[in-house]
């Protein structure tokens, strides 16, 4: 819309410009003057138009995967294969909002930046495409692969209107499609679904993985309030292992993309079950809890019955892993909320996806403990590195003044020997602030953005979202990486992690620090971040 009409004006100044010359000389000033008046305006008109087009995308991170257009949210189908990192995405091209899935597809050679490509699975007759995983599948136990080359295999639930509007409850059943050129391109089976619902409205998001010792595919499959385990040998025809969840973990919504994944710890096999959930989030809306424990080939079976999240945010949401990685673990979320992902005043498109993060795992207290840090391949993008040293906070600290050519997107690492009140605040010429920050009396980080600029699109946008100091070091670590739109904030090594997303009216340009209790901070360190959209 806005390119049409500043074709438009350019083809009215032409216009004006050639009809002037066959005027008399004594029009010409008079002429001149009105010409030049109509040339302000159409400037005038151009540039605003040029600001309204610039506004539509104002709110587009710099360092975060977004769709191109239209609506994204859970990440699917992750697989490493190649020298290349898959992304699918929960994807709807015809508006900005959530609508009939399809998988949009991106990829990557370094997790960072991504490049767009064509939508890799469109909806059929069995229905829509909701989320799902992708596996290699190196001995071709499927039997999809072919002259030698190893099939990339999706499975993902198909959601079926129409089973809803006949008064069906066994409307998300399990589907295959699998690629035999890289994942450019996608083949359906023949044979779906390979896993029907035993009638029950929610029985989807199935995440497979190959586990050594039993020699088979499991899928993990949430099942409204639980999960249940499946097992195969050749992706197509599935066993039912187990059950997990109904006298374990948060309940206050529905159990969805699950993920199972294993660690070394100590010379130890340690299995972690990640399962979001929504509503029932620790701060409202959607959230990821997780889960540590053994898992045998059929059950698994948690050590402890303490509820754990790995992201206490209110904007990490659906996250699950990369498959393929070897033993790098890598998961990465949808930027949103159900809460209100529908409603962010982003207009052209909506949402994006986490800063990759490379997960850990830590044994704090007799618990073990998921740690997430971005993935270091964010160094690649970093431009220029300052350091300070034992900064007293009681007259706060200025960053943007102290560093040459600070900006927005950024990387800081902040080091506090002795534990005190500390605040970082984004700030703009309006007034408006995004507060991250850690409360010492109540030993928790938090996230403020109730003035953090347009806040009013929904009543459980605006708030103060806390996480718990889960690590008991006298020191304390922060490191957050802090994008035009989002701030992910990773404490303490990943112990405690926080992500939130804002929408200040104008960008935040000014980074300051501040204690109410004279913190020195003794370390910090800036990190600039080159945006990864192209020019
Ligand atoms: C999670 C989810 C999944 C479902 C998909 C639909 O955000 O609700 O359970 O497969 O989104 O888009």
């Amino acid at each position: 819309m806005y390119l049409t009409t500043n074709l438009n004006s350019l083809k009215v100044t032409k216009f004006v410009a050639s009809s002037l010359k066959d005027r008399s000389l004594k029009q010409t000033s008079h002429m001149k003057k009105q010409f030049n008046l109509m040339m302000l305006v159409m400037a005038l008109f151009a540039c605003h138009t040029l600001i309204a087009q610039h506004a539509s995308e104002k709110y587009r991170p710099l360092i975060h995967f977004t769709p191109k257009s239209n609506w994204m949210n859970d990440p699917n189908g992750m697989v490493y294969h190649n020298g290349v990192y898959h992304l699918f995405y929960q994807h709807n091209p015809n508006a900005a909002v959530w609508g009939p899935m399809h998988w949009g597809h991106a990829t990557s050679k370094d997790l960072i930046h991504w490049q767009h490509e064509p939508i890799a699975i469109y909806p059929d007759d069995l229905g829509t495409i909701f989320s799902g995983s992708a596996v290699l599948d190196k001995n071709n136990t499927s039997g999809f692969g072919k002259d030698g080359i190893a099939p990339l295999v999706a499975i993902y639930t198909q959601h079926d209107e129409k089973a809803i509007k006949a008064g069906r409850k066994d409307f998300q059943n399990q589907s295959l499609s699998y690629s035999l050129d890289n994942g450019k391109t996608w083949v359906k089976y023949v044979g779906n679904p390979v896993l029907r619902s035993p009638n029950n409205p929610d029985f989807r998001d199935p995440k497979v993985m190959w586990h050594e010792p039993t020699q088979r595919w499991i899928m993990s499959l949430a099942v409204a309030d639980h999960l249940n385990f499946y097992s195969s040998t050749n992706l197509k025809v599935w066993d039912k292992e187990s059950e997990f969840g109904l006298n374990n973990g948060a309940h206050g919504g529905v159990w969805e993309c699950p993920d199972l994944i294993s660690f070394e710890h100590n010379g130890k096999t340690v299995w972690v079950l990640i399962v979001n959930i929504n509503p029932g989030g620790p701060n409202k809306g959607s959230g990821t809890q997780y889960f540590v424990g053994d898992f045998d080939g059929h059950q698994f079976k948690p050590y402890s019955k303490e509820i754990k999240w790995l992201d206490f945010g209110p904007d990490n949401y659906a996250g699950v892993l990369w498959s393929n990685t070897g033993n790098r673990n890598i998961l990465a979320g949808w930027m949103s909320n159900w809460l209100y992902a529908n409603v962010v005043p982003t207009e052209t498109w909506r949402s994006g996806l986490t800063i990759p993060r490379e997960l850990g795992i830590e044994k704090h207290s007799g618990e073990y403990y998921v740690t997430s840090k971005p993935v270091q391949e964010i160094a690649g993008i970093q431009s220029g590195s300052l350091s300070f040293r034992d900064v007293d906070l009681s007259k706060g600290f200025d960053l943007m003044q102290r560093v040459k050519n600070a900006s927005i997107p950024c990387h800081i690492d902040l080091q506090m020997l002795k534990l005190k009140n500390v605040e970082l605040v984004l700030s703009n010429a309006n007034a408006e602030e995004l507060v991250v920050g850690f409360n010492k009396e109540k030993n928790e980080y938090y996230i403020d953005r109730t003035k953090s600029g347009k806040t009013d699109f929904h009543q459980d946008f605006p708030g103060i979202f806390t996480a718990p100091r889960i690590s008991s070091e006298s020191r304390m670590k922060m490191t957050l990486v802090i994008d035009q739109t989002s701030i992910e904030l990773f404490s303490d090594g990943g112990l405690s992690v926080m992500t939130g997303i804002f929408f200040p009216t104008t960008p935040f340009t000014n980074i300051k620090m501040r204690s109410s209790d004279g913190a020195v901070i003794n370390e910090i360190q800036y990190r600039g971040l080159k945006s990864i959209l192209g020019k």
